[in-house]
């Protein structure tokens, strides 16, 4: 059997032998499997006992080392690994030990680029995942939990990069600083164009729509600056949007951007992003594409440059299978697999002319991306041979870089010596793809069959029924998840509504119904923004003590802090001459306030009148002195605060007719309550650049804006049943 099958190996490129090809079964599926989930575990514990609070192991000397931040990164993404792989108790032990982590907040230069997709994507992913794992969610999940709230602590830090003339941002950020003095203005493509995943996630589940629409107009920036021809080069001058490195390619400082355009568009259902993508393609394959290699080119002309594959490249066959062109796909990955059975590993660069690895180009940093498109190939076809790719692969791992105390980097895959390197990414993507390539019934694989019914606030959704968008980093997002949350912000229930207006209401003597006249008379607005300071002050602090009613322990207090401080954390940006920008005010206002009410009702709706006078007193306390000018000095903007506030207990309950009217402008008005709510106060930086960034429209929409067919083109079996992109399903609907 096994000379037959090396024989086989031989000779298939020319002859059809794909009968002769190992059979598979069950049992050999598990092995294999069993195999993966041993190599990870001896990757992993070596990390945590050699190397872990360290970002990387060091496999050769078995120690730690800080490489992309000194944030334990290969904890972070190996977390949702250890989902994937079943071990619950793990992951549960993990999370509490990141959560220990109140936020990123420290003083070292960051690539905005790997924190985005392996610290924010491993957060956001674990924190969609921990449904699975037994773990204590919060009221609220998946719209609200303290992964997300990490994951959006780290966000923030990043967002001040994207404050650009160009919208692109810098490659490099300080955590608590913002863009470092004197960096350069010159990003690559991929650093630009790699961000709608993780940030839309980011939006859609807190709907905030900052992020989103920062990482987006980026993506609208790079189109823009592409070449007459269509095609993109590799570095771009982010203040000028000049291109300082021309050459085009699918590989290195590129790649991502075009797995983004592909998979943004089905997590978010934009199908703009996918004409985008065809546009390109379209370039690719008339300029790059010679017998389906993919070269480098120069991007005005299209004049080849560098004729190379390289190994990052490898992810381009799993792409064009998400877009449901797998026989193409698999011409081109029978070339990629050729060079890995020349060295047995891909070398960062292989020379199409000579046939050889590029010297000074020739390692191997135990990449995923042949075994990522391998993965989505096999899932798509079942076509044995991938699976005999895949066994190829583990095997060169296995004899040539695994070491005592974990996997090492191939230095040179012409003799195989070793580096003392093993990347974070082995972890979270490579050993994840091999596992999912052998275990066809992994819940990553749900083909649409299943689901899980959840909660939220909004009423019942249902998720993890598949289509899972991995990001570049193979954090897996779950696409209902996005959905869920976003319904429950677009579509408000009426009577849901009704029943936090009674609560406020009666709990906090709010006049909603103050609100409610008050914002349908805009003119209010003005009047009560002209009064008295003192008014507010009171209104303010009164409401102070209101927000604490549902606290029931010091907890809750702390988590009121934490909503204080967050908008704080989005201070200290440098501007980009270098000098200090002022920092901002503490910012809080009513607004924030009644967002945490209703919150907290959800939170806990049986204790709501277990009110605690001892941590109303404690807070008054906090309230007073100078903190409370602060508040004072916040825009009320549209919320309208009861002009003395001690009418309020006088007021009648409303009559019939005027309760009727202002049912009918209740979700109007809540509406504007929460969009407004959620898109923040207007003087903290981020904010002041999201609306610089729309009013200035730099970039125009692309036609195909509303073009939903596109979204529709031959999808793999695996993603069609959740009609592209986990649409928001009802119970009701599952059940027809
Ligand atoms: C889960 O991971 C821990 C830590 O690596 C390990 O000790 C344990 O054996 C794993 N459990 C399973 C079921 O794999
Ligand atoms: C970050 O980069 C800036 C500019 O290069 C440098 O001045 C600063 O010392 C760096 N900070 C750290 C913590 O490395
Ligand atoms: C709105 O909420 C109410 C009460 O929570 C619930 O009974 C009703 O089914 C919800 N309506 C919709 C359309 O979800
Ligand atoms: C608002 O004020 C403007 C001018 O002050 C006035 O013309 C308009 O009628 C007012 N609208 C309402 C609804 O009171
Ligand atoms: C503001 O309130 C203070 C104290 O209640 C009062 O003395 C003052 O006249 C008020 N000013 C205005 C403009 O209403
Ligand atoms: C809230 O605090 C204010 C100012 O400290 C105080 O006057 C008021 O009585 C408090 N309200 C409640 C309901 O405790
Ligand atoms: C903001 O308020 C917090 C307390 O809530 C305080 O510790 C901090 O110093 C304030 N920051 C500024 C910039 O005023
Ligand atoms: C919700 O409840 C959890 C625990 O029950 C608590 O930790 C959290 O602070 C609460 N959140 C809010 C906003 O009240
Ligand atoms: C509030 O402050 C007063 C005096 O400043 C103090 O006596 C009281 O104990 C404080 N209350 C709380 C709950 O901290």
């Amino acid at each position: 059997m096994r000379s037959i099958t090396i024989l086989c190996l031989f000779l298939y490129y020319s002859i059809d032998c794909s009968i002769a090809i190992r059979e598979y079964k069950k049992e050999d599926l598990f092995r294999l499997r069993e195999e993966v989930r041993e190599m990870f575990q001896h990757a992993y514990d070596s990390y945590l006992k050699y190397a872990y609070p360290y970002d990387e192991l060091r496999p050769l000397s078995c120690d730690g080392v800080d490489t992309w931040g000194s944030y334990s990164l290969t904890l972070i993404d190996a977390l949702d690994t250890l989902a994937i792989m079943g071990n619950y108790t793990e992951f549960n032990r993990v999370v509490e030990t990141v959560l220990q982590k109140q936020n990123f907040d420290a003083d070292i230069n960051v690539s905005v680029f790997e924190t985005n997709i392996r610290i924010i994507g491993g957060l956001l992913s674990a924190h969609l995942l921990s449904h699975k794992t037994g773990i204590k969610l919060e009221p609220g999940w998946p719209c609200n939990g303290p992964l997300l709230r990490l994951a959006e602590d780290v966000a923030q830090r990043l967002i001040a990069a994207f404050d650009t003339t160009t919208g692109m941002p810098y490659g490099t950020i300080n955590l608590r600083s913002g863009v470092p003095p004197g960096e350069t203005t010159v990003t690559c493509t991929a650093g630009v164009g790699t961000f709608i995943i993780e940030f839309g996630t980011l939006s859609r589940l807190t709907g905030d729509p900052l992020y989103e629409e920062v990482a987006y107009n980026a993506l609208k920036a790079l189109y823009h600056h592409r070449s007459p021809i269509g095609l993109l080069g590799n570095h771009i001058d982010i203040m000028t949007g000049r291109w300082t490195a021309q050459d085009a390619g699918i590989g290195g400082g590129v790649d991502s951007y075009f797995e983004y355009l592909v998979k943004g568009a089905i997590l978010l259902e934009k199908p703009e992003l996918m004409s985008m993508f065809r546009e390109a393609r379209l370039a690719i394959d008339k300029y790059l594409k010679k017998d389906d290699w993919y070269v480098w080119a120069t991007m005005l002309r299209g004049h080849v440059t560098l004729p190379v594959f390289q190994s990052l490249e490898s992810y381009w066959p799993g792409l064009l299978s998400l877009i449901g062109e797998s026989d193409t796909a698999m011409r081109i990955i029978h070339n990629y697999h050729s060079v890995w059975r020349q060295y047995g590993f891909t070398p960062e660069v292989y020379n199409l002319g000579t046939g050889e690895a590029s010297s000074s180009r020739e390692s191997y940093p135990l990449r995923p991306e042949l075994i990522e498109s391998i993965m989505y190939l096999y899932r798509e076809t079942r076509d044995p041979i991938l699976l005999q790719m895949g066994e190829d692969i583990l095997r060169s791992i296995q004899h040539s870089a695994r070491t005592q105390c974990g996997y090492a980097t191939i230095k040179d895959v012409r003799d195989h010596r070793k580096e003392d390197r093993m990347e974070s990414f082995f972890l979270s993507e490579t050993t994840k793809y091999l596992y999912l390539l052998f275990d066809p019934d992994n819940f990553i694989h749900n083909p649409g069959v299943r689901g899980t019914v959840i909660n939220t606030p909004n009423g019942e959704c249902i998720v993890d029924v598949g289509g899972y968008i991995f990001n570049t980093e193979a954090h897996p997002i779950d696409p209902t998840m996005l959905y869920c949350c976003h319904e429950a912000r677009e579509g408000i229930n009426i009577s849901e509504i009704h029943r936090i207006y009674k609560i406020l209401e009666e709990e906090d003597n709010i006049q909603f119904l103050t609100m409610i006249e008050a914002t349908a008379k805009k003119n209010v607005t003005k009047d009560i923004e002209s009064k008295n300071e003192t008014t507010l002050n009171e209104v303010t602090s009164k409401n102070y003590n209101i927000t604490k009613d549902n606290s029931e322990s010091k907890e809750n207090k702390i988590d009121q802090n934490e909503v204080l401080i967050k908008t704080e954390t989005r201070t200290g940006y440098v501007n980009i001459d270098g000098t200090e920008r002022e920092n901002s005010k503490n910012e809080s206002s009513l607004r924030d306030i009644v967002k945490e009410r209703i919150i907290s009702y959800y939170n806990n709706t049986n204790n709501i009148n277990s009110e605690d006078e001892e941590i109303h007193s404690s807070i008054d306390n906090k309230t007073s002195g100078d903190e409370l000018d602060t508040e004072a000095k916040v825009e009320v903007d549209d919320i309208i605060i009861p002009q003395k506030p001690q009418d309020a207990e006088s007021l009648q309950p409303p009559s019939v007719t005027k309760a009727k009217e202002a049912y009918k402008l209740l979700p109007k008005v809540i509406q504007d309550f929460l969009n407004s709510d959620w898109k923040r106060k207007p003087k903290c930086e981020p904010q002041r650049m999201l609306e610089r960034i729309r009013k200035e429209k730099r970039y125009p929409d692309h036609p195909d804006v509303n073009e939903y067919k596109y979204l529709l083109t031959p999808a793999p079996s695996f993603l069609q049943r959740i009609s592209i992109a986990g649409e928001f399903l009802s119970k009701k609907q599952l059940e027809m």
